[in-house]
């Protein structure tokens, strides 16, 4: 027994991924005749999922608002509730007016799904996107050009490399504490890339200098947004001083505190 969780969906996808056909395909050709070639790179896409590669990484996509990304074990998969940081960014857009063309970072970008979908989704922002992986780098440069996205990459250690000024930083940070590794399902602990999922020292460090460099890097009225572990709302919340404003966590479809969002104070706010 191979405890594969929702086996048959998974079953299908493999089978469509082999046949570059889309799943629903399996059910309108079910006098399909798999070639000896197409059964072979099933076989081997069986075999992977059941000695726990994600999904994901087999067949290289995940969706992400609405669009494909492309996924290699250089990036986090793309998780549902990370796209609370982008309703949240385009809510705040929207209020603020329209017509403006805000300047955006995405600290930590992974796949960029979060910066190419802010670049798709507001028409006129200029979007930068760092990370302090190369190779996570490569991947989401094929996706902002595959999705037509406009968007600067740059390799950065947090936001060390920038002196810009921008309206909007977001980040979904490395979190997990290295000794909480035995809690990750083995999916994650052996597959996904330890860069992306901890943080170097304690939990916080990640989110510590985050506050700080973007208390230097936000304009005065700028947004911090950023995506939090389950239960670190009060302590993340702790790291902002007098000179931010706190707004109300957001949750996510369960009711959990997820997305941390501050407002920079400036002299008129
Ligand atoms: C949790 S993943 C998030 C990826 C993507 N933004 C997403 O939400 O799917 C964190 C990302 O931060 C990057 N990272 C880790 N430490 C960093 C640092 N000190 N500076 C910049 N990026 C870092 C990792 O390489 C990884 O791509």
């Amino acid at each position: 027994m191979h405890h594969v969780s929702n086996a048959r969906l998974s079953a299908e996808l493999l089978l469509a991924h082999c046949l570059s056909v889309e799943r629903e395909y399996l059910y309108t050709h079910d006098e399909r005749v798999l070639a000896d070639l197409e059964i072979q790179a099933l076989e081997e896409a069986v075999y992977d999922r059941i000695h726990g590669v994600p999904l994901q990484y087999i067949v290289g996509r995940q969706e992400f608002y609405g669009r494909y990304f492309l996924v290699s074990p250089a990036v986090l998969i793309p998780r549902p509730e990370t796209e609370h940081i982008v309703e949240a960014v385009l809510q705040i857009h929207k209020a603020a007016g329209q017509a403006s063309h805000p300047r955006i970072l995405d600290v930590g970008t992974g796949s960029g799904c979060i910066a190419v979908t802010l670049a798709l989704e507001i028409p006129g922002a200029e979007v930068f996107a760092g990370d302090i992986s190369e190779a996570a780098l490569q991947v989401a440069r094929i996706n902002a050009s595959a999705l037509g996205a406009s968007v600067s990459f740059m390799c950065m250690d947090v936001v060390d490399a920038t002196v810009s000024q921008f309206e909007f930083i977001v980040s979904n940070p490395p979190y997990v504490g290295r000794g909480d590794i035995h809690r990750l399902q083995r999916e994650v602990r052996e597959y996904e890339p330890h860069v992306a999922l901890f943080s170097p020292d304690d939990e916080l460090e990640v989110y510590r200098r985050l506050v700080a460099g973007a208390e230097r890097v936000l304009s005065a009225g700028g947004y911090l947004l950023m995506e939090i572990g389950i239960g670190m709302d009060e302590r993340v919340l702790e790291l902002f001083n007098a000179r931010w404003e706190k707004l109300p966590v957001k949750t996510d479809l369960q009711g959990l505190p997820r997305t941390v969002i501050a407002r920079r104070r400036g002299s008129e706010t």
